[in-house]
């Protein structure tokens, strides 16, 4: 029995722009500002960027368009749209609602120390050269109980403001007021970062390859980030394409949405590694090269003030356009599926979300030597749960749905509603089919292995 509420009529996207904003929204966030910098730093450089761009174009795009498609047809959320094309698969879909749920548990953790970068930079509190006393002040705050769980609540009534207003009045709204304003300001910080003096080796660190440095590892990372920075694998692309109506063509979105991704990331990468280098610091500093390093390297440079709080501005609206889209899958659950009321769902979902943070909050001080798994505390249990297993897993099991169990003809006449014409879809049909699902399924497998030897 169909539980949907039938008396209201289902919120939509009020415009194909709206749409695309919304989406690249959800895409770009902390996953391009403040992971893929520091990946690329750790995963030796350009070769990372090569693996990466390989697994966009075969994994990437084609996993997109097929997410979107199944959300446009079926009119319905994640566990919904699999429902009712293959009852049996509804379960994909409530792995992607599992998997928002955790990834925005502990993505609030990093929002809320965004936020309080951003307070102090607004204070000018953060015009500080020395990278120790940065580190100090990082490490401080990201330790202390009180304050990261305060502010990583803050982060969360952040989130629950905009989704309380449903899809064209809050999502929509949000994202093309922040959006646009997120473009302008990368475009200007990284404009300033390339000209620094010594910009150059940075640059070169980042575009050109060295294929000695590519392992398992480093195939394993790049898939990964792959599918954390598109946000697919857990259903979003799938909601927010429920949104879409049957006149919008779904080809171009599609296209559009990961290149301003990857658009974002190489410009993340290329604001912030030059500068690095042209300042003589480490590109492998790790996940503090945004909190430490970055803000050294603003308090160095002309009207360093003002691009640090541009910056760490930016990176708030990014985290939190990706933030709505994860409570999002989980509210449209409930709405969809339950016929709940929009705004008690978004309240309760997000309390229960903020419960189950908080340790995440707190393993960066306190809990540092709780391990909930092996020897992972709750933080990283969290992140390596959903980056590396069930965004993973979402994502072959989307291939195999699309491709075999609903047939990529099928999704091909979808995409084709209204005469439209797909003329790349030979192409996507053979890898949705025959590429996408044995190269993640290989993936996922070393993931899984990867994790085992974590917590033997
Ligand atoms: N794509 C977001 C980022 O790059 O920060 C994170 C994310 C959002 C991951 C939504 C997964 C998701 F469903």
């Amino acid at each position: 029995m169909s539980l949907i509420n039938e008396n209201k009529e289902r919120d939509k996207w009020s415009s194909k722009i709206g749409f695309i904003l919304a989406a690249a929204g959800s895409a770009v966030g902390l996953g391009n500002l403040w992971k893929f910098p520091y990946s690329v730093g750790s995963n030796g450089g350009g070769a990372f960027v090569m693996i990466y761009f390989i697994f966009l174009f075969v994994i990437g795009f084609p996993l997109m368009l097929a997410a979107i498609t199944l959300g446009r047809k079926t009119q319905l959320s994640a566990v919904g749209a699999y429902r009712s094309i293959k009852k049996k698969w509804a379960f994909v879909g409530g792995l992607g609602v599992v998997c928002g749920f955790f990834i925005l548990a502990f993505y609030s953790t990093v929002g809320g120390w965004v936020i309080y970068y951003f307070v102090k930079a607004l204070k000018g509190g953060l015009a500080i050269k020395d990278p120790e006393v940065l580190g100090s002040i990082f490490g401080g705050f990201i330790s202390s109980p009180v304050e990261s769980i305060l502010y990583q609540g803050i982060f969360l009534v952040l989130t629950l403001a905009i989704v309380l207003r449903g899809i064209s009045g809050g999502i929509e709204k949000a994202s093309k007021i922040m959006m646009p304003a997120l473009f302008v300001m990368i475009f200007l910080i990284s404009i300033r970062s390339i000209t620094l003096p010594g910009a150059s080796e940075g640059i070169k660190f980042f575009l050109v390859p060295d294929f000695s440095k590519i392992n398992m590892n480093v195939i394993m990372n790049a898939l990964g980030q792959v599918f954390f920075s598109l946000s697919i694998g857990m259903g979003v692309m799938v909601t927010y394409g429920s949104y879409l109506d049957k006149d919008s063509n779904i080809l171009g979105p599609s296209a559009y949405i990961p290149m301003l991704d990857t658009a974002v990331a190489i410009i993340a990468g290329l604001a912030t590694l030059p500068a690095v280098f042209a300042l003589g610091f480490k590109a492998s500093s790790g996940p503090g090269l945004m909190f430490v390093t970055l803000p050294a390297v603003f308090a160095s440079m002309p009207f360093g003030k003002v691009f640090c709080f541009l910056f760490f501005m930016l990176v708030l609206f990014a985290a939190l356009t990706s933030s709505i889209s994860m409570l999002e899958v989980c509210v449209s659950y409930f709405v969809d599926e339950k016929g709940a009321n929009r705004i008690k769902a978004s309240i309760i979902i997000s309390m229960i979300i903020y419960l189950v943070g908080m340790p995440a909050s707190l393993s960066m001080g306190p809990w540092k030597d709780v391990h909930i798994l092996g020897n992972l505390n709750f933080f990283d249990f969290y992140d390596k749960l959903t980056s590396n297993i069930l965004l993973t897993s979402g994502g072959l099991l989307l291939s195999i749905f699309v491709g075999w169990v609903w047939g990529a003809d099928n999704a091909v006449k979808e995409i084709e509603l209204r005469g439209v014409k797909f003329r790349l879809a030979p192409v996507w049909k053979f890898l949705i089919k025959y590429v996408v699902p044995p190269a993640v399924f290989i993936i996922l497998i070393n993931s899984l292995k990867e994790l085992i030897m974590a917590i033997l």
